[in-house]
């Protein structure tokens, strides 16, 4: 059986492109499963799963345990917010307490980041990084270029433009290592103050025209405003971001070509995003979330056989 090179997922800056194409490949035969009328597979019986979230998730939480239940993994999900963290417990503290239970593996989202490489330094079990910070989601970038694969035929040379705040998105930083990895080319465009300044050194191109940016690529990935985030002011209102930096409809229908839309959920409707584009045949985003459950199966398999 082919291996991953890892025995967490802390970020896609540690998976080579092979691993990326083993990912893929083994979640082309998970989406056939749960297409079936039995969705079920044997593959995880025995092994337990904690799914730990200490920040609000619906897709990524959700999906990691249809994930593991189609595996027929045993799963426990703790929430920190009705937790003994509440009472001071730490991170380290938490996890050995819900180690010491016979865990197998870890599905951590965590505010903080670098917290799940803390913990795969200090724990045994495999890690898999579900969110830390404005640092990496790498399950998120993953079924991101696998949905653009499946819709387009291939990754290599295609054109992706991520669009809105990258400064606070953990899913710009993952999609720009996978992207690459896979050889599409990659730009970034939003407003000055949420682009980071080392993002070109990174090697995409950066544009603050965001018609110039739809009219070049062939993907654009919209990113939701991180409100939580921001304890500053980047723009002057959501009304004049919309404005300058939304993708509507008549945007897009003044483009000589055809692109996909995608965003990685939750959307701000009528803000980065309007209606009749998120709801639009232009729109893979859904297809994104369907995905996320196959990409995750196989992230978790192929973990799993890493000791
Ligand atoms: N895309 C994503 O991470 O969504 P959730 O925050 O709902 O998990």
């Amino acid at each position: 059986m082919q291996q991953l090179s890892t025995k967490h997922l802390l970020g896609i800056k540690g998976l080579t492109a092979e691993d990326i194409q083993l990912i893929f490949e083994t979640a082309d035969n998970f989406k056939d499963v749960i297409n079936r009328p039995i969705k079920k597979v044997p593959s995880l019986r025995d092994i337990t799963i904690a799914n730990v979230f200490f920040e609000n998730s619906t897709r990524t939480r959700l999906s990691f345990e249809l994930a593991e239940k189609r595996l027929s993994a045993d799963v426990i999900n703790f929430s920190s917010s009705n937790s003994s963290v509440k009472k001071g417990e730490t991170l380290i503290d938490t996890v050995n307490n819900i180690l010491s239970m016979k865990v197998d593996m870890v599905v951590m989202r965590h505010s903080s980041p670098g917290a799940p490489h803390f913990l795969s330094q200090n724990i045994d079990a495999n890690i898999v990084n579900a969110g830390d910070g404005t640092h990496e989601h790498p399950t998120q970038a993953l079924l991101d270029s696998f949905s653009i694969r499946e819709k387009l035929g291939d990754v290599a040379g295609k054109k992706v433009a991520i669009i809105g705040d990258v400064l606070h998105s953990r899913v710009a930083l993952s999609n720009i290592f996978c992207l690459q990895k896979l050889g599409a080319e990659v730009m970034v465009c939003g407003p000055v103050t949420l682009l980071p300044k080392y993002i070109s050194s990174l090697g995409v191109k950066v544009e603050y025209d965001v018609k110039k940016a739809l009219q070049w690529c062939d993907v654009a990935n919209v990113l939701r405003i991180q409100l939580e985030r921001q304890q500053i002011k980047y723009f002057p209102s959501l009304r004049e971001y919309s404005l300058y930096y939304g993708v509507d409809r008549k945007l897009l229908d003044q483009l000589d070509k055809e692109i996909v839309i995608m965003h990685p959920g939750p959307i701000n409707r009528g803000v980065e995003l309007n209606s009749n584009v998120a709801d639009s045949e232009h729109s893979i985003i859904l297809n994104q979330v369907e995905n996320g459950v196959a990409i995750r199966m196989a992230v978790l398999y192929l973990l799993a056989g890493v000791k």
